[in-house]
């Protein structure tokens, strides 16, 4: 692999508009942050960065939910993110925000050059606007029909019925999803991004000169750029983000995809300011290797649209990799923030406060590298349990416990190797080259495996020598045993620091080996004999099911209280409860609009063996008169009640969804007035 003086490590930022999830978590930080670790206890010059993604529609959506401006949005979520990362162990060199001056200064340069250069196209076209909302409407807050295939919930960007890519113009019946009104059409002029002159070189430069890049990564681009690439507006009429610079701009800011990646630039010159440095060569020499740790979401626009602005700019080096990963699912389902259905990185900081490594090491263990993966408490206990406590922190303990009990905490001396310590040494020696093997190309599932089996190896070691029975015959040996063993948790100790940092300064802390430096590992004299090590007690904990119990049950909650009314279930009930139900099918004789109401109608309705006086709240849906002669579900032995001086009979079942509104729930085909419905 060719050799880079220093490295820039950005890790995407994330939108200040809500908490951080584990699939947050497992895409992107703890990746980015692994490799950071790997490559500063390599002593490589590392900047690893991220920060805020504080402009753009998902905060303004989100303050006008809430009530709020966009400025108390982010002002309340930047510190929240910022806090959790830094408490799983993320070690940012620098975590800042785009709303800062020094990012829209950044942001607003990187466009007024670009435009200087002529590269940008202005255009006007028709957009669509929802006037109660006063705002332009991005494509995916349009819902209406597909004009390919009729499915009437077709979003603005794309159906989800055929898959074919729209434009919000296209759909028919178009609705804002913000006001739930028609939208009204209108023309705006913005600055597009040329991208479709880009293709070519993004062809020569990516397709053939990265290939490389991870496979789920590369197909992405391929795909997109065999499908052929279309100017791309990087302005938008929005009254929150970075003021477009140009004239004849007003009420314009920067299109978010615009101004974000850049936002690594911005977060880099921040650093530089508080800690003396010098930004530029991060950015600018080509001896810096620039990596973009991301999730599959956002390949496109770190991949195709950032590099082709990096490249128009001209002054900026380009991504050497990006190594996206794919999404994580939750308890077999897909994550959904919008309907709770996830586990919030603060809450799991909280709620399994010293367990910070658990998480790393499971997700790190089911990290979603090539496809899409699964989170699940269950596994969260079990691999807790069976291999964190099991395997390393059960051996961990014995070597300190029995070097305790007889060599009074001092290291004993190494004495003649047998076969046995020759393998171990032999594992000792090759676990560091495995695990940087994998590590060089990104598959840090495998490299944490490398590192488990150095465990594995030595939690035999033991097991198989039996020390504790060897003590009364053979001292000598015992001594070598336990020098080799403590030899052996040091080196998983600096090879763990990447990947459970908590977990590896404890035992750097009392065994004083320096587990910051990778380069050390692999040898089996990182402790001198004599050294007085201590116990740093216990190094993972078993989880109990009482514990994973109540965050399932957490995460349950969460759900039924987002959940969409149509998707809440009523607690079960026995089949007598049922049958308590007299349900009939009748005939609607005669209706008529109940006076001084707005909602509801009076039914006569025929029910075989008598007339029934029903009342019921469908006026807004039905005429009167388009009613009459239609068969009807009724629930007959509903005790009666007055509704605005009128008896109400029994009730008229109906059916509801957010399209049609209310529907009768009717027989198939017409029946006797009277029949039942069981
Ligand atoms: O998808 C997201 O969460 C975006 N906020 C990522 C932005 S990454 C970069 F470009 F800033
Ligand atoms: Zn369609």
């Amino acid at each position: 692999m060719k050799s880079f003086k220093r490295h820039t490590i950005t890790a995407a930022l994330p939108y200040a508009n809500g908490p951080i999830h584990l699939g947050h978590v497992a895409g992107v930080y703890l990746p980015s942050d692994i490799y950071a670790r790997y490559l500063r206890n390599k002593g490589e010059d590392v900047l690893f960065i991220c920060g805020s993604d504080e402009n753009g529609m998902a905060i303004t959506l989100r303050a006008l939910k809430d009530g709020v401006t966009p400025q108390d949005i982010v002002d309340r979520y930047h510190p929240m993110l910022q806090s959790a990362l830094a408490g799983l162990g993320i070690s940012f060199d620098h975590y800042s925000r785009t709303s800062s001056s020094i990012h829209y200064e950044t942001a607003s340069e990187f466009f007024a050059n670009i435009d200087a250069k002529g590269i940008l196209e202005q255009k006007t076209t028709e957009q669509l606007y929802d006037a109660e909302y006063d705002q332009f409407l991005a494509d995916r807050y349009v819902k209406g029909t597909c004009p390919k295939c009729g499915n009437e919930g077709a979003y603005g960007d794309q159906c989800e019925s055929c898959g074919s890519s729209l434009s919000a113009l296209e759909l028919i019946n178009p609705i804002s999803t913000l006001s739930g009104n028609k939208p009204e059409v209108k023309t705006s002029t913005h600055w597009y991004f040329p991208l479709d002159k880009y293709e070519n070189w993004l062809k020569e430069w990516l397709l053939e000169g990265h290939q490389e890049w991870k496979n789920n990564v590369y197909g992405q681009c391929k795909s997109w750029i065999d499908g052929g690439l279309a100017p791309r507006a990087v302005t938008r009429d929005l009254n929150w983000g970075v003021p477009v610079p140009a004239k004849g701009a007003d009420g314009k800011v920067l299109y978010v995809w615009f101004d974000a990646p850049v936002g690594y630039i911005s977060a880099t010159k921040e650093w530089a300011q508080a800690s003396g440095k010098d930004w530029e060569p991060y950015w600018k020499d080509e001896e810096t290797r620039l990596l973009h740790f991301i999730g599959k979401d956002n390949i496109v626009f770190h991949c195709i649209f950032f590099p082709s602005m990096l490249k128009a700019h001209g002054d900026y080096i380009l991504p050497d990799n990006v190594p996206g990963n794919e999404f994580l699912n939750l308890e077999g389902l897909k994550l959904s923030t919008s309907r709770n259905w996830a586990v919030w990185l603060h809450e799991y900081l909280e709620d399994l406060a010293g367990k910070e490594d658990v998480l790393r090491y499971v997700l790190c263990a089911n990290m979603p590298e090539t496809k899409d993966a699964d989170f699940s408490w269950a596994d969260f206990q079990a691999r807790n349990n069976n291999e964190l406590v099991a395997t390393i922190g059960n051996f961990a303990n014995r070597v300190f416990v029995l070097i305790k009990k007889y060599f009074d905490g001092k290291l004993p001396e190494l004495g003649e190797l047998d076969d046995y310590d020759k393998e171990v040494i032999r594992a000792i020696n090759q676990t560091p080259d495995f695990m940087a093997d994998s590590l060089d190309q990104f598959k840090f599932k495998e490299a944490l495996n490398h590192w488990m089996n150095l465990a594995r190896a030595g939690n035999k070691y033991l097991a198989d020598t039996e020390p504790w029975k060897l003590i009364k015959t053979d001292e000598t040996r015992v001594k070598t045993i336990l020098h080799l063993a403590a030899q052996l948790v040091a080196n998983l100790a600096i090879l763990s620091e990447p990947f459970l940092p908590f977990f590896a300064k404890k035992v750097g802390n009392t065994t004083g080996v320096d587990v910051k430096d990778w380069n050390a590992a692999g040898s089996h004299e990182l402790i001198s004999s004599g050294k007085e090590i201590e116990n740093p007690g216990h190094l993972f904990e078993k989880i109990d099911d009482a514990i994973v119990e109540i965050q399932r049950k957490k995460l349950e909650e969460n759900k039924a209280s987002n959940q969409p009314v149509h998707e809440q279930l009523k607690p079960e009930i026995q089949f007598d409860d049922f049958t308590k139900l007299d349900i009939r099918v009748g005939t609607i004789e005669a209706a008529e609009k109940v006076a001084k109401t707005k909602k509801l109608l009076k039914l006569t309705v025929d029910m075989g063996f008598e007339k029934r006086t029903i009342v019921s709240g469908i006026a807004e849906f039905f005429k009167p008169e388009d009613i009459i002669g239609q068969q009807v579900s009724v629930l007959v032995n509903l005790a009666p009640r007055k509704l605005k001086g009128i008896e109400s009979q029994g009730m008229v079942l109906m059916a509801e969804d957010a399209e049609k509104g209310l529907v009768f729930v009717q027989p198939s085909q017409v029946i006797q007035s009277g029949a039942i419905v069981s």
